[in-house]
Order: structure tokens, then sequence, then C-alpha cells
């Protein structure tokens, strides 16, 4: 077993017409880490994503999966794409078909599961969202938030390694937001790797292990949430404004009541307050 799930070698993209989108892009996502990846529209973020399960392929590079290269022949990506799945950005370029059921049915079907399986499999995705009682509506009429997630119950009920989230709290009231934060510790408290991106600086903090900042097509920096955050210059390259809560503990430091801890969540804030008096 390799100590990176997944890593990234000098990959190159180019969409139809010449238009650029990765432009060497290296990285290595550590196992058992919960990832981040922050940047500016265009960035990169999506369509270096879209590699991480073969959807499209390096013009330049490599990516490799637990150690091993991708190989893009047909039975190589039909295993890669059990393991990682992909959430995507625009759940109406992810969902195509009919009921709620059929939709999020078609995945386990193609695995040829007992029809039993399939359906204890499509109830349980669509409880962990919370979506039980859309079953038998039409996709295409739903809410932009409920299609999201739908896409999301889509990719949870193939039981997937790994599960690559595109900007998962977009278009999400703020409840459905926090229940989604929840799924994703869900997730990785079963032992599955979750690799999201976000324009949400609050969430990328408070939930990240380990963050890669994304412009022009390259990874520009990354690390741990301190490290990242703390950078100005970083911050400034790649046009993200600091976490709230970064911004008051920096205020409280140079007030001196707050000492070089980073609290994630106004809760540990307070703690550390209360201890420092
Ligand atoms: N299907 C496509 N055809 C042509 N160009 C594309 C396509 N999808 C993305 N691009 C271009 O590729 C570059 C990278 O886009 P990408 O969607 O990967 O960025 P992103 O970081 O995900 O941005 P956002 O934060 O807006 O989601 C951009 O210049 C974009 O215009
Ligand atoms: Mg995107």
């Amino acid at each position: 077993m390799s100590n990176y799930l997944l890593e990234v070698q000098e990959v190159y993209f180019e969409y139809p017409g010449g238009i650029r989108a990765l432009n060497g892009v290296s990285l290595a996502v550590e196992r058992g880490k919960k990832v981040a990846f922050l940047g500016p529209n265009g960035a990169g973020k999506s369509t270096l994503f879209l590699h991480f399960n073969g959807i499209l392929r390096p013009k330049k590079g490599r990516i490799l999966y637990d150690g091993q290269e991708l190989v893009y022949n047909r039975s190589f990506l039909r295993e890669i794409r059990r393991k990682v799945g992909i959430v995507f950005q625009d759940p109406d370029a992810q969902l195509f078909a009919g009921t709620v059921f059929q939709e999020v049915s078609f995945g386990p079907m193609n695995l040829n599961l007992p029809s039993k399986d399939v359906r204890e499999r499509v109830e349980s995705a669509l409880s962990a969202m919370g979506i039980r009682e859309l079953m038998d509506r039409p996709v295409h009429l739903l809410s932009y938030g409920q299609k999201k997630r739908v896409s999301i119950a889509d990719v949870l009920a193939m039981d997937p390694e790994v599960v690559v989230f595109d900007e998962p709290t977009a278009y999400l009231d703020p409840r459905h937001a926090g229940e989604l934060v929840e799924m994703l510790d869900g997730l990785h408290a079963e032992g599955r790797q979750v690799i999201l991106s976000t324009h949400d600086v609050d969430l990328a903090y408070s939930w990240a292990d380990q963050i890669f900042v994304m412009k022009d097509g390259r990874v520009i920096g990354g690390g741990s949430p301190e490290e990242v955050f703390m950078d100005d210059e970083l911050l400034k390259r790649a046009d993200l404004k600091k976490p709230l809560l970064v911004e008051v503990s920096d205020a409280l430091r140079q007030m001196g009541l707050l000492d070089g801890r980073f609290p994630k969540n106004a809760r540990d804030l307070l703690e550390c307050l209360r201890e420092g008096r």
C-alpha cells in the first residue's frame, strides 16, 4: 500500500480549442487526510478532479492511485470508477434520468447486484442525504439544492473508497450545508477518503487536514490549514480571504489574549480564552 492515495505528476490538460486548463499540476494526497482544494474561478480544480478517476486523460504527465498509474482501458477505468466516486460541481452535468430512484439505482444496477441490494443501497444513500421522500419524483423538476443532494446520493450508492466532492455546499441552504459537513465527517469516520473543492474558506479551515491552493492550472501552495491561512502572500496570489476565525484569533493574539493555538470553531476559541484567563 502506498503512503499516498493519489499522486498527480506534472499533469497538463487542454480542452478542445486549445484552452489550457492544467499547466503542470503536481501533488500528492496523503492517505487518511481530509483534503480541500481552494482557488479562484477557472483555476483548474474541476478539471483536475475529473482526472482522478480517468474521466479526463492528461495530455502529458501521470496520475497514480495507491501507487499504481492510471491506465486508460475499459477494465481499468471501470475498476477505478468503482473506487473513486466524483460528485460533479453542476448536478445537471451529472444527473440524466427519470425519477430519483432510477437515477440513483443506475450505478448499483450496473454492478450487477441483486435488485434487493440495489434497493437497499438506494434507500440508504437517499436517507443519508435526507431525500428519501423524493424517491419517485422526476429529477428534472427538483430544486437545484435537491438535485445537488441527489447527485451526492448517486455517488454514495456506489460505495466508493474515495469520494471527491466538487463544491459540495454550493446551492445548499445553511441547514443542509451543515448536515452535509456532518455527512463528510461520517464518511471519513467510516474510513473513506474525502476530497473536496470549495470557495468557503471557513469550511476549508475548520474541516480539512490538508489543503491545496490552485491558480492558473497549477498548485501554487498547500499544507495544513494553519500553514495556508497564515501565508498572506499565498492568500493574496490566490485571491483568498482569511477565515473569520483566523482573523479573530490573530486580533486576539495581538491583544495578548490568545496563545499560539488555532481554534477551529467558536467553542474551541471560547475554551482557549477561558483557559488563558
Ligand atoms: N468543458 C470545457 N470546455 C472548454 N474549456 C473549459 C471547460 N471546462 C472548463 N474549461 C476552462 O478550463 C479552465 C479551468 O476550469 P475549471 O472549471 O477546471 O476551473 P475551477 O477551478 O473548477 O473553477 P470554478 O471555481 O469556477 O469552479 C478555465 O479556463 C475554464 O474556462
Ligand atoms: Mg469548478
